[in-house]
């Protein structure tokens, strides 16, 4: 089935050939078309380009979307959308004075939605998530990774992974999997950290591995949590199954995660809150691609990633959310892009590079996500009518989004 939409007041984020990631300086520059077309065939990009040189085609459809824009859909490369329950009670105990750390350390945190998590059955763990994916496709997300990590059992675990499978199997979103093997220790670990990697090492990971349920491990290495031997240790095991490193790092310390990210050839080093000079110096002539979080800086009244630092030593940058119930509840891909140009001082041009290309790139997707470009996934937003792009992260709160096309049908 041929569709072609016709009056297309921008078509943002054009490219002839995929590019795999975009850096540096060449961020600020967005390839858009005015007054174009675009056409797509079942679930793919098949051509586009001006108005007035549109070709003679046998069309099924045309869809008019004068006044309206068109621009990829969101890539958001880091989330924990399966989860169990909420934490609203700690939102208003931080209200109230105290930290996400203090709350850590008394039970809450990560270990309050694994309590919660393990005490939910598989089933009703997929319906609350999968209320989260229809949600998240409405604001224009069209490829989404999503963590482990609230399990901390194997069985919980493999639980957590079960539904993500489950998710990708039955939503036309793409859904790349990580295995986020060590997260929080759990109570019955207490005081016996290496015991608890040992078994996420000789236990869960095996397992994971051959059910081929994630492309990606995780370490949230942070103090506190998991030191940077700690993270080398599961990511050298997780290496021989060719897992592919996407890691939590530097979010409340510094502490060395990004020159083991690189080392281990991550594909990404995510949040990145806290950055010291050297840690983007090991970031240059890497593959790793840095990801910052903005609406879990917001949440938490943390520091934002120093954006214009990463960009502007001649970097790649991406946005994702961090959907998730303790950090950042909103999968609000068009909130994010806000908040990026409005605290992070990224320009709009460089917002949406890093929430689409970028975005693409650190799940390992840009082949075939992340811009309009023949070939690729017929995955776009219509946008209301509006005056500019740079419409979308100035109203900030608002979507303007009219209606999202993902594998070229409409959601
Ligand atoms: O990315 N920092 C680690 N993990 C999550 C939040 C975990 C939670 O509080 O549930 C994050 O912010
Ligand atoms: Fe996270």
């Amino acid at each position: 089935m041929k569709v072609l939409f016709t009056n297309i007041k921008e078509l943002i984020q054009v490219e002839d050939f995929p590019k795999q990631m975009i850096i540096g300086k060449q961020m600020k520059v967005l390839p858009t078309i005015k007054n174009a077309y675009l056409l797509i065939e079942n679930n793919i990009i098949k051509d586009f380009g001006e108005m007035a040189k549109i070709p003679k085609l046998n069309i099924d459809k045309i869809i008019d979307v004068t006044g309206k824009m068109i621009l990829p859909t969101w890539c958001d490369s880091h989330t924990h959308i399966v989860y169990a329950g909420n934490r609203e009670q700690e939102f208003v105990d931080r209200i109230n004075g105290l930290t996400y750390e203090e709350i850590a350390k008394n039970g809450g945190g990560i270990l309050n939605s694994a309590r919660n998590l393990q005490n939910t059955s598989e089933n009703d763990l997929y319906e609350q998530s999968a209320i989260r994916i229809k949600e998240i496709m409405k604001m224009g997300t069209g490829a989404v990774e999503i963590k482990s990590g609230y399990g901390l059992t194997k069985e919980a675990e493999l639980k957590m992974l079960n539904v993500i499978k489950k998710l990708n199997e039955n939503f036309p979103i793409t859904i790349k999997a990580t295995f986020l093997a060590a997260h929080a220790l759990p109570k019955a670990f207490k005081n016996n950290k290496s015991g608890f990697i040992n078994m996420v090492i000789n236990e869960i990971l095996p397992e994971v591995a051959k059910e081929n349920l994630a492309e990606f491990i995780d370490v949230f290495c942070e103090t506190g949590y998991f030191s940077v031997a700690d993270t080398v240790k599961i990511l050298e095991a997780a290496s021989k199954y060719n897992l592919k490193p996407k890691i939590h790092v530097n979010q409340f310390t510094a502490i060395g995660g990004i020159q083991a990210g690189v080392k281990f050839n991550a594909l990404s080093v995510d949040h990145l809150e806290e950055m010291r000079d050297e840690d983007i110096e090991a970031l240059k002539n890497s593959k790793t691609m840095p990801v910052a979080l903005p609406s879990c800086s917001y949440f938490l009244s943390i520091p934002y990633t120093p954006a214009r630092k990463i960009i502007d030593a001649g970097l790649p940058l991406a946005l994702a959310t961090d959907y998730n119930p303790g950090s950042t509840p909103s999968g609000n891909m068009n909130f994010v892009i806000s908040t990026a140009c409005i605290k992070m001082k990224m320009i709009p041009e460089e917002a949406i590079n890093a929430a689409t290309i970028n975005g693409a790139y650190a799940m390992g997707i840009e082949k075939t996500h992340g811009s309009i470009c023949k070939g690729k996934k017929a995955n776009f937003i219509i946008t209301q009518s509006i005056p500019s792009y740079s419409f979308l992260p100035y109203s900030f709160g608002n979507n303007f989004i009219d209606k999202v096309f993902i594998e070229g049908k409409e959601i």
